[in-house]
This record gives structure tokens, sequence and C-alpha cells, in this order.
């Protein structure tokens, strides 16, 4: 793999591990890149812009003027230049501006200029790491499209041991050499996407749901986007946000108001991912008004059947269309996973098992094994729904799209 040509911007924030950037400068040279270093003021603490600028071939960037001649160093120039962004090390302080548009200094400033992926590889003690705050800021980053480079466990500067270690130089650049042999495996792919629960009405104030939070389909639109795919997400009720261009998002509440907006989007799809969590039932009789409670009656709601959209797409799917399927199961997981694979019409089914930890409803990771029509069976360890979407896809559509037969 190769990184030539590619514009690289490497973002520098004041941590111990700023001496690992100069490495990251190094490998991304070697490779090919061209590398612009943006560094904070308290970065240059930790590391000389003379070495960086020797290492990159380039001036590095830290304040807003030149202090000689007073010109203006662009972040809009540097962003639109950008084929890439990536903070590291990112400090909490860093995050916490990045996460909440504080663009006190040139690195946070051409952050917001971007128009490229960002990429973040935090390093610091283990307890600001795992603080709310610090936590709070990362996942407010996943949910701005950013890219998170998990820290690794190890001693750190503190001489303490826990999770706060930036990850290696070697290991970062291999992520974004994937990142870019990933490509746009996608480039124009219409794709459907059903993520979260559906809530199915009893009264005004009232709902049948379920304990989905959606996390698993948006993950996916995010990463179809990222592959060049214009995706529409159609969504029952989530508190996740989406912010990739490439994914258009239609809010539903009720099973039938998702089975409308995929059957009238489908025809103009080459692939659906059926991620929600569609109550398959949902209250004969809504009431107009809010039941009241009586101590000397029981309550009786009976139930009917929603529609099974994942069937009903399968049954009007196309030989040009590929849809892949999830099976959430307790209990003989793969034989149902198979069954459901056949009665939808699916060519893949993402099978989790309530039996794995981790795995499931509202979690931040899943496990997952892939079942193809074909009878080829994936399994993966446990890995964060993010990178779980990435597997999906590769495992599935990517491969479909590049006319590969297996996975
Ligand atoms: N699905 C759907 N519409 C439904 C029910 C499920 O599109 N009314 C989709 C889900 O999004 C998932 C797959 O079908 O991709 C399997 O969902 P699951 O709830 O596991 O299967 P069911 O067919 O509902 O089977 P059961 O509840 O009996 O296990």
């Amino acid at each position: 793999m190769s990184l030539q040509g590619k514009h690289i911007v490497l973002g520098i924030s004041g941590s111990i591990a700023a001496y690992k950037s100069a490495i990251i400068t190094r490998l991304l040279v070697k490779k090919g890149a061209e590398v612009q270093i943006v560094i904070t003021p308290a970065g240059k603490e930790f590391i000389t812009p003379v070495t960086l600028s020797a290492l990159s071939g380039k001036p590095v960037v830290s304040e807003f003027f030149a202090s000689g001649d007073g010109t203006w160093h662009s972040h809009v120039d540097i962003g639109l230049w950008a084929d890439l962004m990536i903070i590291a090390p990112a400090t909490a302080a860093t995050i916490g501006k990045m996460a909440g548009g504080i663009a006190d200094n040139m690195l946070v400033t051409t952050y917001l200029s971007i128009k490229a992926p960002v990429f973040v590889a935090p390093a610091m003690d283990l307890d600001m790491y795992k603080h709310v705050s610090t936590q709070r800021n990362i996942e407010i980053l996943r949910r701005d499209g950013v890219h998170i480079i998990e820290p690794t466990e190890g001693e750190l500067a503190s001489h303490l041991e826990g999770k706060g270690r930036m990850e290696e130089p070697e290991n970062i650049v291999a992520m974004i050499e994937q990142f870019f042999a990933t490509g746009k495996s996608l480039d124009k792919k219409k794709i459907l996407i059903t993520a979260a629960p559906t809530y199915e009405r009893i009264d005004p104030v009232r709902f049948i749901g379920n304990f989905s939070s959606g996390k698993m389909g948006f993950a996916l639109a995010e990463a179809c986007a990222v592959r060049g795919a214009e995706v529409t997400l159609v969504t029952g009720p989530s508190a996740l946000s989406v912010s990739h261009t490439g994914v258009t998002r239609i809010d539903v509440e009720s099973a039938n108001q998702m089975y409308e907006a995929a059957m009238r989007i489908f025809p103009q799809m080459d692939a659906a991912i059926l991620a929600a969590a569609v109550a398959d039932y949902r209250p004969e009789h809504q009431w107009d008004e809010k039941i009241k409670r009586k101590d000397d009656e029981n309550l009786t709601i009976r139930l009917t059947p929603n529609p099974d959209i994942a069937a009903a797409l399968g049954n009007n799917k196309n030989d040009r269309q590929i849809m892949v399927g999830f099976a959430l199961e307790t209990n003989n997981e793969v034989q149902n996973a198979l069954n459901k694979m056949d009665k939808k019409n699916l060519d893949f089914i993402v099978l989790n098992s309530l039996q794995d930890e981790g795995a499931g409803f509202g979690h931040d990771t899943n496990k997952i094994t892939i079942l193809s029509k074909n009878g080829q069976t994936k399994t993966f360890g446990l890995k964060t729904k993010t990178e779980v979407a990435e597997d999906i896809i590769e495992t599935t559509l990517s491969g479909f799209f590049a006319k590969k037969t297996t996975f």
C-alpha cells in the first residue's frame, strides 16, 4: 500500500507522546505523502518545529500569523488542501476544544475548516482518559464523524499503568493506509439502511418499543457514506445524529411508516441493509385518549402483526440488488439465522447472539457472524460498532460490487 501524493495534515498537541509524531511524519513521508504539520503552542513545548519541518520538508504552522512579517496562515487553504487530517497526539484539552468548536489555536481552527476525513489519536493519563468529560467529548467527536484511534493500555508518562497510551506510529499509519485503500468501494451506490427501534402507539402517551439504540444502523450508514455511497437512512426514534453529507435521513416512528418509506425507496436502490429492530406486533386498536387506570380491572391490549419489511423487500428484489439482514438470536442461532435469510430472500445475514457478552442492543460493541446464501460463514471478535460496520460492509457489499463471489 502507498500514500503516494496524499495530502495529510498532522495536528500535534501538548503531550509527551508528541515525540512519536516525528516518527509518524517520517513514516508518512516515506510512503509518499505530503505532510503539513499544525502544532499547538503546548505541543511546541514537547517537540520542536525545527525537527518536524526537517522531517516533513515544510514549514510547521502554529500561529495565526507569521512572527516576522505578519503573513496570515490560512487554515482555509490547509483545509481545502487536505485529503485527511490526523491529530496525534490529541490531548484532553484539544479533544474538548474540537468537540466544542473552540477555535483559539491554529490546530482547532484548521479542524473546523477541514472537508476531508479526520482521525484523532488520544494520548493522556488514564484518569483523564476515563473522565466523564473526556469520554463525552470523544463521543461528540465520534458523532461528528471523526475516526477515533483508541489509545492502548500500558505504562504512561505518569508511570501509572492503564489506558491512555497513544497508538503506535506504525499502527496509526497502517490505519490511514487502510482507510485510503478502502477508498470509494461503494462509489455512487444507492443504499437503503433501516435502523433503530419502531414505536407502536397504544395511546397518545404510551407505546410498545424495544431497547435498540440505532448505533449499529447509524454506524453502517456512516461507513457506507465514507466509501462514497449515497445512503438513505430510514430510522425509527433514536437520539443519534449523522453528520456525513452522503446520508439522507428519513425519520419514522412505527413499523408501518418504516415499511412505507422502505418500499417507496427500494426500487431505486442498489442495496439494502436492514438493521432496524422492527416491532413484530402493534396494538390492534389505538386509544385516542390516555387510558385511565382502573384498579379493579385488568387491561388487555390485543396485538396484530406488523409487516415484515425485510421479507417484503426480498420479494421485490431484482438480480442487481443485494440485501443484508440481521438476526438477533438467543438459541439455535445459526439455524434460525439461516432460516431467516431464506425466508426473507436475503443475500447475507449478520448474526448476533445474545449469549455473547457485549453484543446486541445498547452496547457500544458487538460480536457478529456473517452467513452468506452461498453457505459461507465468517466469525469476528468483539469490536466497536464502528469496526463491526466496516467488517459488514467489506464482507458483504464491497465484495458484491467488486463482483467477488467469495469472502
Ligand atoms: N425485520 C424487518 N421487519 C420486521 C421484522 C424484522 O425488516 N417486521 C428485519 C430486521 O431488520 C432484521 C431481520 O428482519 O434484519 C430479522 O429480524 P428479527 O427480529 O431477528 O426477525 P423476525 O423475522 O422478527 O423473527 P423473530 O422475531 O421471530 O426471531
